[in-house]
């Protein structure tokens, strides 16, 4: 690939689509790109169709509902997790998988994601986007006559946060009255976080250090729908204080790697330890949607340790992207 061509690419594309940014409207229901989009009732009928489907496949049935459909996983970034549930949860439910490396299409060489969005819901029936700017699972969900699912952008991720919310749903039974905590970047799964609190209306707390707070208009707007407050401190130990729900993330996402020396030293004191952890309330669980950074932002004891619930969080993922796929597919809302 050569450097006009790299130039012209996905991100290029990305930052003149922020430039000339349309308004958003309705048909973002039909599309998976932000919690934010969608009521309780909407969301916890996912989680309720996850934790279905996860009974059933333990005891044994074998779904078809999507035999014969096809979905296009488009990633512009590395993943494990989200990739290999995404994939087995459509092979899951009899459904076939194309997946498609952003940088080794002709999006790379700057073809436009309107185009590619006609195309590809020419071929399949979903497309599961992984990238940087929100702008262009956005863009593709303008043009695409297909769902658009986003599968993480540097804004939001909301798949990871629905198998988060089914984990403490299994873990505690209901969210409403639970007091969960962020503690360390304000990055995308921090935003994600922040609406789907606004969306059930738990109280949530964010401990961020100063210039890594969450992205000031997803908060504003989410602080003025959510009926519990979502408050953002800088120190972890007054805001982990009787937490129930526990969440850690990487202090430099994917996409950050150059800051990821200058960030060791700023959010040292937001490592998640046993410290920390004896000060939330008792039963609190930990999460962290991984891949974890032992000895940054968790320690090996308190991610390996009784209150961690990662492995099923991780496990859910496959679940709720069953859920997703086939109510986005199927329509069945
Ligand atoms: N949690 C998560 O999204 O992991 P991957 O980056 O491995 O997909
Ligand atoms: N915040 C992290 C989540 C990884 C699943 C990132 O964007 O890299």
């Amino acid at each position: 690939m050569n450097g006009r061509h790299t130039q012209r690419g996905l991100r290029f594309q990305a930052e003149m689509l922020h430039r000339s940014r349309i308004p958003w409207d309705s048909l973002m229901k039909n599309h998976l790109l932000a919690l934010g989009a969608f009521t309780r009732p909407e969301l916890q009928r996912l989680i309720d169709r996850a934790l279905t489907l996860k009974a059933e496949g333990k005891a044994g049935v074998r779904h078809q509902q999507l035999a014969g459909r096809k979905i296009c996983l488009l990633f512009e970034k590395p993943s494990t997790r989200t990739r290999v549930s995404f994939e087995a949860a459509m092979y899951g439910l009899g459904g076939q998988v194309i997946f498609m490396s952003a940088k080794e299409s002709q999006l790379g060489r700057g073809e436009p994601l309107k185009d590619t969005a006609r195309v590809l819901s020419r071929y399949v029936d979903a497309i599961v986007v992984r990238t940087f700017g929100q702008e262009v699972v956005e863009e593709l969900a303008r043009y695409a006559t297909v769902p658009v699912i986003n599968a993480l952008t540097d804004l939001h991720h909301p798949c990871q946060v629905l198998s988060d919310l089914m984990t403490v749903i299994e873990e505690k039974g209901e969210l409403s009255e639970l007091q969960t905590v962020w503690i360390g970047d304000g990055n995308n799964m921090a935003n994600s976080w922040i609406e789907a609190a606004s969306v059930f209306g738990f109280p949530l707390t964010l401990a961020c250090p100063a210039g890594f707070d969450p992205n000031g208009v997803i908060l504003e707007q989410a602080r003025a729908r959510s009926p519990r407050p979502i408050e953002v401190l800088r120190d972890p130990a007054a805001a982990i204080r009787g937490a129930d729900v526990i969440n850690v993330d990487v202090w430099a996402s994917m996409g950050q790697e150059a800051e990821q020396e200058k960030r060791l030293g700023l959010f040292k004191s937001y490592q998640l330890n046993s410290d920390l952890l004896a000060r939330a309330g008792k039963g609190a669980i930990v999460l962290h949607c991984l891949p974890a950074h032992r000895g940054e932002e968790i320690t090996e004891e308190v991610l390996e340790g009784p209150q961690s619930v990662v492995f099923d969080q991780a496990e859910n993922k496959m679940h709720i992207h069953a859920a997703i796929l086939e109510s986005f597919i199927t329509g069945a809302k």
